[in-house]
């Protein structure tokens, strides 16, 4: 909870960025943020592909700023994706820039974005995003403070399919896909259990198991591998044996990109300047191995980017609207600096400077971890049976 807004300057324009990777219940935002603003009298512009509209208007024939009516919101709840774009190659704060000798620096370009908001006449920004995007909503909303011109005051609105954020319950997005994970492992039951194989699953999270555990909960995996615990595939191994032992002659294994071996490191595919590195390949080094503790034919299949795509479930669509809402509602009360979030049964305000601290992981304790030991799902740390 924050404390009361200490002042009140009026809005008349107010614009919308999506930052980071996309994630379905996006367009939600979107809308319910413009109706909103609009039964108030307020202008509402949106930014092209995260601020890129705004710091490479070059690159944008059409306007790297464009308006948001009525209209350009009509229909578009249901549809996956942003309408605005997004980038993770924009961070103003670090803008990867390449010198003449072709090696890359990065450079703070909060200053000259924060003028770009004054020649545009934005008295207030509703920045959508994950950690990385709520950080750059928090950089500038201290820089404006202290920057001549036009005052801008800042909202953020926390977004990810990980449910990674601190301070809220939820993420838009998240159940989407677990949904859709659930879903895939569902259909991965038949096939592995024609063929009698182990399917191994690789699902996104990032350095959070929450995909991986809820997902993999909800459809009866029989081990699941998330990073918060460092995992070992001779107890995973030991249960695929086990269930061939009892007839039951396949096995799905769920393991989140981020999952760490107990003897080794994390799986990453590289970094790229400006952007935040990149995980996978962990699905293919479980299969082989444990292909090779149980003798059995394996296969991966790596869910990836389709876990962001589609269109949200209803619970998205209608966090999303929340959020959007709640984001003008917090502009509206005077609020400056703060994030919307999920606290239920309500929406709260959470001071910026608080939202990206930490990663929000999986608490090893809670009911759904219990749920799914009580059910003998392994989680590959060889905990012993308890009957
Ligand atoms: O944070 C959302 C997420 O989908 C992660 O789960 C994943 O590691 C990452 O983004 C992938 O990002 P990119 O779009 O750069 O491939």
């Amino acid at each position: 909870m924050v404390p009361p807004p200490s002042h009140h300057t009026p809005i008349s324009r107010v614009a919308i960025s999506t930052g980071g990777g996309d994630a379905p219940g996006l367009n939600a935002v979107i809308r319910a943020a413009t109706l909103a603003a609009r039964n108030r009298g307020w202008d509402v512009v949106g930014i092209r592909d995260g601020f890129n509209g705004l710091l490479s208007p070059d690159e944008y024939p059409d306007g790297g700023v464009v308006e948001l009516s009525r209209r350009s919101v009509r229909g578009i709840v249901h549809l996956g994706g942003t309408i605005l774009g997004t980038t993770n190659r924009g961070n103003p704060i670090a803008f990867p820039v390449q010198r003449p000798d072709g090696t890359w620096e990065e450079i703070d370009r909060s200053h000259e974005l924060l003028d770009r908001f004054a020649e545009h006449g934005v008295d207030a920004l509703i920045s959508v995003g994950g950690d990385g995007s709520l950080a750059i909503a928090h950089h500038l909303h201290e820089q404006a403070a202290t920057h001549d011109g036009r005052p801008l005051r800042v909202v953020g609105v926390p977004k990810t399919i990980d449910n990674d954020l601190e301070h809220t319950t939820s993420t838009f997005g998240f159940d989407t896909a677990v949904a859709f994970a659930s879903d895939c492992i569902d259909r991965l039951f038949s096939t592995a259990a024609s063929h009698g194989r182990v399917m191994v699953v690789e699902v996104m999270g990032r350095y959070a198991g929450w995909i991986a555990l809820n997902a993999g909960t909800a459809s009866g995996a029989h081990a699941i591998l998330i990073p918060e615990i460092p995992y070992r595939l001779g107890p995973v191994a030991d249960v695929i044996v086990e269930r061939e032992e009892q007839d039951a002659k396949f096995s799905i294994v769920v393991v989140a990109e981020g999952a760490i071996p107990h003897d080794g490191e994390r799986s990453v595919i590289g970094k790229a300047v400006g952007q935040a590195e990149r995980l996978g390949g962990v699905g293919e080094k479980v299969a082989a191995e444990l292909g090779r503790l149980t003798g059995k034919e394996t296969r991966v299949v790596v869910l990836g980017h389709l876990l962001r795509g589609g269109s949200p479930t209803a619970f998205d669509r209608l966090l999303g609207l929340r959020f959007g809402a709640a984001a003008i509602r917090a502009l509206d009360t005077g609020n400056d600096g703060v994030m919307v979030a999920l606290a239920p049964p309500t929406v709260d305000y959470v001071p910026l400077a608080d939202a990206t601290h930490r990663q929000k992981l999986v608490p090893l304790d809670c009911d759904t971890m219990h749920t799914a030991r009580d059910l003998g799902i392994s989680f590959g740390d060889g905990i012993p049976d308890t009957t």
